[in-house]
């Protein structure tokens, strides 16, 4: 059974000049550490990752120092704790997979950080799945016991509840946390995680462009130029 296929969003930050909105990746990333890294890990990102993108050093220093880390075993063998530094990753919420299958009925939250890329429909699934969940599912619809009804999940019944509700998190700029608007930062914020080269990559593609462009006119002249008498 497949699920309902996603709407297509105008996504600012796909287009080919747009870079990401770094005050939305901001937002997106406090949504995550509050509501999805309850259940989610985010192992491949590193929290230096975060800094002159989302945050400053100082901000990204004092996030890993709240977390400990064990140290390299010394002489003795013996392995102590030591605050988080940047070169850190961010703890996952469960010790393995078993950890997090017994807190959650069974199911594993898989990790999010390549999941933009991992899932078709990418952020468009991810949008409809967050805010897809009906109040009750509709007629007719069985629903296993357990799960929960998501007509963009394939299959439509679904490990993981409704997470976003209105006014969840208090954004630090004033932007009001409706569920669209979190779905929508933490799904760009996602994007950010799995593609974090992006913004550089359009920078180069413009920049190769405009001079591709500047060359070809050039030639084109020169060409003219040169074969201008003998016409
Ligand atoms: C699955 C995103 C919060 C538990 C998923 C999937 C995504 C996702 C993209 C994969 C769906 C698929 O396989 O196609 C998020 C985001 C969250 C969030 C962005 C925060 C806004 C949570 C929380 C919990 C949770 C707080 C636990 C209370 C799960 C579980 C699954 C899952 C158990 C596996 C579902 C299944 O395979 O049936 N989530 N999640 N998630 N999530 Fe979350």
């Amino acid at each position: 059974e497949e699920g309902l296929h996603a709407t297509k969003y105008p996504w600012v930050h796909e287009q080919f000049t747009k870079t990401f909105d770094h005050q939305a990746l901001r937002r997106g990333f406090q949504v995550y550490r509050e509501v999805c890294s309850s259940c989610h890990s985010l192992s491949r990102v590193p929290y230096r990752a975060f800094v002159g993108q989302t945050h400053t050093v100082d901000e990204m220093k004092t996030m890993a120092e709240e977390n400990e880390f064990d140290t390299e075993p010394n002489d003795e063998g013996e392995i102590e704790k030591r605050p988080g530094k940047l070169s850190d990753y961010m703890p996952p919420p469960y010790k393995n997979d078993e950890a997090s299958r017994a807190a959650n009925n069974g199911a594993l939250p898989p990790d999010l950080s390549l999941m933009v890329k991992a899932r078709h429909g990418g952020c468009n699934y991810i949008f409809s799945l967050l805010t897809g969940y009906p109040e009750e599912p509709p007629a007719g619809a069985t629903v296993a016991s357990g799960l929960n009804f998501n007509p963009y999940f394939p299959g439509t019944g679904i490990a993981m509840a409704r997470v976003l509700y209105d006014g969840l998190v208090e954004y630090e700029d004033g932007t009001p946390a409706t569920t669209s608007q979190m779905a929508k930062d933490v799904v760009e914020f996602l994007n950010w995680a799995a593609e974090p080269e992006m913004d550089q990559r359009k920078k180069m593609g413009v920049a190769t462009v405009t001079i591709t462009s500047v060359l070809l006119a050039l030639s084109i002249w020169v060409k003219r130029y040169k074969w201008a008498p003998i016409k």
